[in-house]
């Protein structure tokens, strides 16, 4: 069981008088996060991997260690699985962008998908003719299997979908879709961001080929992620930019790109953040994965119960907490969800996120929700306590 208490010491931020129930946005960071970045500021700042003296050494160093890190946390194989990148958006992209589509291809997606899975297909579809075909679920976010097979093709190059849904909070069964895509010789691409940061994640055992997620989400420093690319995925993936620190070798008219991971990463990268991530993942490993597991489903059991006793609110999503991290989206009545949010935080000095939140398709096809609803998300950070003040404080607005 986590040590809630303990752990909130290490965030200072939450000595102030709020309460914040956005992490599925950002999430908070540790001191411990803070401490290591100002570490390289203050004692060895200095590029990577392009000089001889000691700051560089140390740096370089500490920027590998990082990578280390990340992909331990994820179950890759090695670091140079692993392309740090400033964002899960990035590691989309970074897919989409390297492969060599033709017409005759199919990118398989689902509804509930974030804009970053989603607008990024159909752009390959602009691009290339590609075709693309969404699969559909149920008002709870739950999906039929059935449907997943039957979308699923031997002209399915690509299946691309989110583990964790960050409207719905909704587990979505990847291990049996990444079946049901190797059965047709399809790759997968996982999109990480709300996964990652809650869920215990090996991609050996899930035999993704690809899977990208968000340093921010999962107590790192913004401008932080990684695109985890399968050993076989390597040699076909092109990276998204190239230049400073990508190359092996260059002469007038060639080049050589480096060994990955260096190869997806150009210019100078992200250091500071980077070796944050590095210790954000140390943090997670600490607290242990499956500890933020129990501790999200008991949040996620007090959000739903407190919630659904409130006449007049709507709760989406999966109705089992078990299906679902520790999130919530909701609205009153026929309020706007952003006068419910700044309600929130303006008189009960609650954070939560209100709109379509980056998921137009999901609130026009499942509930044709024009202005979206109110968001509350959790991590390994909030009490029981906090859950019960936006329970309290929604049911005051909901009576108003
Ligand atoms: N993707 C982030 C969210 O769901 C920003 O809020």
């Amino acid at each position: 069981m986590l040590d809630v208490k303990s752990i909130r010491k290490d965030f200072p931020i939450l000595e102030q008088d709020f309460i914040y129930l956005d992490s599925a946005a950002s999430s908070l960071t540790p001191e411990q996060v803070v401490l290591k970045e100002m570490e390289f500021y203050r004692g060895y700042r200095a590029n990577v991997e392009r000089g001889v003296h000691r700051w560089s050494q140390e740096a370089s160093e500490e920027y590998e260690n990082a990578h280390e890190e990340a992909a331990k946390f994820i179950g890759a194989p090695s670091k140079a699985n692993v392309a740090m990148l400033r964002n899960t958006t990035e590691g989309i992209n970074l897919v989409a962008n390297s492969q060599d589509w033709k017409k005759t291809d199919k990118i398989v997606t689902s509804v509930i998908e974030h804009h970053s899975n989603f607008i990024t297909w159909l752009r390959v579809r602009q691009r290339y003719g590609t075709k693309v075909d969404v699969v559909r679920c149920d008002t709870e976010g739950i999906f039929e299997l059935a449907d997943w097979e039957k979308a699923i093709d031997d002209d399915t190059t690509l299946v691309a979908v989110t583990h964790v849904s960050n409207v719905l909070g909704c587990i979505m069964p990847i291990k049996e879709i990444i079946e049901i895509a190797h059965e047709h010789g399809a790759k997968v691409l996982v999109d990480g961001a709300q996964g990652v940061p809650h869920i215990e994640t090996d991609v050996m055992k899930l035999g993704v080929d690809f899977l990208a997620f968000s340093g921010h989400k999962m107590l790192g420093p913004t401008g932080s992620g990684g695109l985890y690319i399968a050993e076989h995925e390597i040699p076909t993936t092109e990276p998204l930019c190239i230049g400073g620190g990508t190359i092996a070798d260059v002469s007038i008219d060639d080049y050589v790109l480096a060994v990955p991971p260096m190869k997806y990463e150009a210019g100078t990268p992200a250091i500071a953040q980077v070796i944050g991530l590095g210790e954000a993942c140390r943090y997670l490993t600490k607290a242990g994965m499956k500890n933020i597991e129990e501790w999200d489903l008991k949040l996620a059991n007090r959000l739903l119960d407190g919630l659904s006793e409130i006449p007049g609110v709507e709760i989406y999503g999966p109705k089992d907490p078990k299906q679902r991290v520790g999130l919530a989206t909701f609205n009153i009545e026929d309020m706007n969800p952003h006068d419910v949010a700044l309600t929130l935080d303006m008189e009960y000095d609650v954070a939560t996120r209100s709109g379509h939140h980056c998921a137009l398709p999901l609130m026009k096809e499942l509930y044709q929700l024009n202005q979206g609803n109110v968001r509350a998300s959790t991590y390994l950070y909030n009490t029981v306590e906090e859950i019960d003040h936006l329970i309290s404080a929604v049911e005051e607005i909901a009576k108003s």
